[in-house]
């Protein structure tokens, strides 16, 4: 039998605990070697040591995950080509604004055969339309690429609270079921679901519909404001979704990366608190000023991909399909004020 070599691309807030994750079943699991190699962006702490060496040192990530022990068998490493040499599992977790520049640098340096996942929530908008980010890493790289999303805040996970996630893939279920058997633990339950547009488009377009909802909370509007808005979101979720890939099912929105997702990000996610923060200020200071100062170096992936939806609406002539995705950007932007956000509502389409 083969033997599996992970390597983790990325190392923020989900990138470490999904390498402590990982490594609590590689330690277990005969199919897979011990060692999970785990890339990082190198920087300097304000004690002047090197991120990757503390991680080795400490094995913790002091800066994004402070206080959870990551496993012995984690080994940070601050050089990409040495961070994957051998590996044959690929694991991409970084924001998505990087991913395009890490897998550029990636070409050609990856061993044959090599299979990737991607835990990252986003798009990429190109002159020929939308990108989504698996496809980005399989195209970049020529290799196939599944995608793992759910409701899954880092920290929660971290803590080994128990929560669920969904694997999106395309005809090779067997892949999918090896890419499982590394991640579920009794405490984090995978599924697969052979819809790999659906389950990735859940992932990315519920930033948005947080966004939405922390608004609403800076604007103490209350529960059934927030449900409404919600509920919206996830309509327009689902109807975006299905007129880029009509392949795209219904299902999919009922798995953790669908409904589940949304809720726990619209309830506790990062993006809802900077959008809160955002309205409390009633738009006057920008989500670039309260991200730095708020995340201390965790990035929103809500107000970049709101702005990329926008870019698809806009060129395809649906906006008007699509009012709150479309609200949430003109607000993160300035052209409208926080409270539009229940503005629009009683122009909202009758989408199927
Ligand atoms: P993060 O926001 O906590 O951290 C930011 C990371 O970006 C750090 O590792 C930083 O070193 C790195 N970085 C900064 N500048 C960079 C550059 N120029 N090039 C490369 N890397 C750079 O990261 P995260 O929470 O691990 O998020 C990664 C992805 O996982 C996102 O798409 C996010 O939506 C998704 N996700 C996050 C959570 C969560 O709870 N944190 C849960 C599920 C999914
Ligand atoms: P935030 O980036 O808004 O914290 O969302 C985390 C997440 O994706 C939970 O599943």
């Amino acid at each position: 039998h083969a033997k599996y070599r992970v390597a983790v691309i990325g190392s923020g807030n989900w990138g470490s605990v999904a390498s402590r994750l990982i490594a609590s079943n590689t330690a277990k699991l005969p199919s897979f070697y011990d060692e999970v190699r785990m890339w990082v962006f190198e920087e300097i702490l304000p004690t002047g040591k090197k991120l990757s060496e503390s991680i080795n040192e400490e094995n913790e990530n002091c800066k994004y995950l402070p206080g959870i022990k990551l496993g012995a068998n984690v080994i940070a490493d601050p050089d990409l080509e040495s961070a994957v040499k051998d590996a044959n599992m690929l694991v991409f977790v970084t924001p998505h604004q990087f991913v395009e520049g890490i897998c550029k640098k990636l070409v050609g340096k990856l061993r044959p055969g090599a299979e990737a996942i991607s835990l990252i929530k986003g798009m990429e908008v190109k002159m020929e339309g939308p990108c989504m980010i698996s496809k980005l890493i399989a195209d970049t790289l020529g290799i196939n690429c599944c995608v793992l999303m759910g409701a899954n805040i880092a920290n929660e996970i971290a803590v080994e609270m128990f929560s669920e996630a969904t694997i999106g893939y395309r005809k090779d279920k067997e892949v999918a079921n090896r890419w499982a058997n590394l991640f579920t633990t009794p405490y984090f339950l995978v599924s697969v679901a052979e819809d790999i547009e659906g389950v990735e488009l859940c992932g990315t377009l519920k930033n948005i519909v947080a966004i939405a909802a922390g608004l609403v909370d800076g604007l103490d509007m209350g529960n059934n404001t927030k449900a409404a808005i919600m509920r919206i979101g996830l309509r327009e979720m689902r109807a975006f979704s299905k007129l880029l890939f009509p392949s795209v099912r219904d299902n999919t929105f009922f798995e953790s990366c669908g409904v589940a997702d949304l809720i726990t990000t619209c309830l506790g996610g990062r993006n809802r608190r900077v959008a809160e923060a955002f309205a409390r200020n009633g738009g006057k200071r920008s989500f670039d000023e309260l991200e730095a100062e708020m995340l201390h170096g965790q990035k929103l992936q809500g107000v970049s991909t709101a702005r990329e939806v926008y870019e698809v609406l806009t060129y395809r002539g649906w906006q008007e399909l699509f009012p709150l995705l479309s609200t949430v950007h003109e607000i993160c932007i300035g052209q409208l004020p926080p409270t539009s956000i229940v503005e629009y509502s009683e122009h909202t389409p009758n989408l199927s």
